[in-house]
């Protein structure tokens, strides 16, 4: 497997978060109870699975990589990557900062969460439809076999060092979520 295809095969994972995310998202609009344990399960996913393990190598490995190669022409796109991840993490500081105020029943802290999950999933899902449909296929293009090897490399450390069983730990937490709305 490639590079590219190991980042796409992730996507698919982090789109069925989004997907819990998103059913989670209109059972609070009908007022339907979701336990705290959904919602610590899409946190901790988001900061570890799609955050440390997955943007961590786009970010600190294929983006750089890619913009050494291209001498400025891509870095305007590249900025614009990062500035979404960093906004992905700024609202989950935000909907872990309002759940308890959430599960105590109050308005206003619900209002904060259900403003910050619909912003995460909008900008992960645009994110990754941009990555999908318009980015990687530029790094396939310009990355040579070799290139993509020497990032095959560089993921495979990244993944060691990390923890080898995150994308396991990432299915699980994924189970997990679905488990806690039916
Ligand atoms: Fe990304
Ligand atoms: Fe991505």
């Amino acid at each position: 497997m490639g590079p590219i295809e190991i980042l796409l095969n992730e996507h698919a994972l982090i789109r069925q978060a989004i997907d819990n995310l998103s059913i989670g998202v209109e059972k609070l609009e009908d007022g339907e109870k979701i336990p705290e344990e959904f919602f610590e399960k899409a946190i901790e996913f988001a900061r570890t699975f799609v955050d440390k393990f997955h943007h961590f190598k786009e970010e600190y490995i294929m983006f750089s990589q890619l913009a050494q190669k291209k001498e400025g022409h891509l870095d305007a796109q590249i900025e614009a990557l990062r500035h979404q991840h960093e906004r992905g993490r700024n609202y989950i500081v935000n909907i872990a900062d309002s759940l308890k105020g959430y599960l105590r029943g109050e308005e206003i802290q619900t209002t904060t969460l259900l403003e910050n999950l619909a912003a995460y999933i909008s900008v992960l899902r645009h994110h990754i439809h941009r990555e999908d449909n318009i980015f990687y296929p530029i790094a396939e293009k310009e990355f040579s076999e070799k290139e993509k090897e020497i990032i095959l490399e560089a993921f495979k450390k990244e993944d060691e060092k990390a923890n080898s069983r995150t994308t396991e730990e990432g299915k699980r937490l994924l189970r997990e979520m679905g488990a806690c709305l039916k």
